[in-house]
């Protein structure tokens, strides 16, 4: 199946910014908590920091499923001519390790939360299902693999921006405004 507009649905670019807004905020007050604040200092003014992390976090479960069907069934816009091959595949090759981001960060997050007995909460509504009990052999595996990961996804994220942003203004091709506009 080929896309032959020039343009994203409504509803791939409507989830593409409603997950770079969540995906960022995320990242941000993550990395806030991890690294600038501590419970012996903070007290629970940390607790209350990761809790909004994660409920803010968690959306992006349901949302990257709906995302993934949504691409397979709606294909992408061809990429412009002007990019060579080998820029094309780098390309392709971002998406699919910020794909891989937007599973693997919310699945380790919510593993190292279960694993150290605390839960995984959505939008302050509801919990999701507990799925493992606490256990400090996994923590010891997957708190590192969160924090990894969110360091490669901060790049990785860097990446796409960078990318976007020269597409557009160095290169003047329309590989922004697909994510931004419609057919007229
Ligand atoms: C898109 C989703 C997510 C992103 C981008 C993200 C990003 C981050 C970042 C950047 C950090 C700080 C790493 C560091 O210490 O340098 C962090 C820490 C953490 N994340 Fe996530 N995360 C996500 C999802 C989740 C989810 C779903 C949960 C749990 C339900 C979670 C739980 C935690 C916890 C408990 C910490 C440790 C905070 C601390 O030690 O103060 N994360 N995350």
């Amino acid at each position: 199946m080929k896309n032959t507009s020039q343009y994203y649905t409504r509803t791939a670019q409507v989830l593409h910014w409603l997950m770079a807004i969540i995906f960022i905020l995320a990242w941000i007050i993550g990395f806030y908590s991890g690294n600038f604040l501590s419970y012996e200092v903070d007290g629970s003014f940390k607790g209350d920091v990761i809790s909004l992390h994660k409920n803010i976090a968690t959306t992006i479960i349901f949302l990257v499923v709906v995302r993934i069907f949504w691409r397979y069934t709606h294909p992408a816009p061809e990429l412009p001519n002007s990019m060579s091959p080998v820029m094309k595949k780098a390309a392709h090759l971002g998406h699919l390790g910020l794909y891989f981001m937007l599973l693997a960060l919310p699945i380790t997050g919510c593993l190292y939360s279960w694993s150290v007995g605390y839960p995984a909460p959505v939008l302050y509504l509801f919990n999701l299902p507990t799925l493992i009990g606490e256990n400090p052999a996994v923590t010891a595996v997957v708190k590192p693999l969160h924090i990894w990961i969110s360091w490669a996804a901060g790049l990785l994220l860097f990446g796409h921006i960078a990318a976007a942003l020269k597409h557009h203004f160095i290169d003047k091709d329309n590989v922004l405004n697909s994510m931004l506009k419609r057919d007229q």
